[in-house]
């Protein structure tokens, strides 16, 4: 099906979960917009709250390396059902999903379905709101 490589990558990724707490394996993938790909697993930690998810590894390692517009994400665990991105990470996936993004939420089968942004986030948070706010955004962004 269209996604199978995609959520094989994220599938590939979840071997790579560090989770000596939850033991919870999560593993994603990011396209972008070049066709590149990276992937991700969630990284944990002794201090529980400096943990990160596998989206968020995933998303940083793109942007790391100059990728900024991604245009699908694949996730998936150890769970029988699909796995949705939790809260932080759909925020952070927003801030570079170009104009709207394919999240490709699948199980530790790679049975998927694919959903967009706005399924998952109604009514984010973006850099408009700021920019209406008359705040000043950075030429960088
Ligand atoms: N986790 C992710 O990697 N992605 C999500 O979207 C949900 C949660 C991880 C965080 C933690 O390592 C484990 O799953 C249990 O919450």
């Amino acid at each position: 099906m269209k996604w199978d490589f995609l959520v094989k990558k994220a599938l590939e990724a979840k071997k790579f979960a560090y989770v000596p707490y939850s033991g919870f394996h999560v593993g994603a993938a990011v396209l972008t917009s070049d066709g590149r790909i990276f992937t991700g697993c969630n990284v944990e930690n002794a201090s529980y709250g400096a943990s990160i998810c596998a989206e968020r590894t995933a998303v940083v390692k793109a942007v790391s390396e100059g990728e900024t517009k991604i245009s699908a994400i694949a996730i998936t665990s150890d769970s029988n059902t699909l796995t949705f991105p939790c809260g932080i990470c759909r925020q952070v996936i927003a801030e570079f999903g170009i104009p709207e993004i394919s999240l490709i939420c699948s199980n530790k089968n790679g049975e998927y379905k694919e959903y967009s942004m706005t399924d998952i986030l109604p009514h984010a948070f973006t850099r408009t709101d700021l920019e209406k706010a008359g705040e000043s955004v950075g030429k960088d962004g």
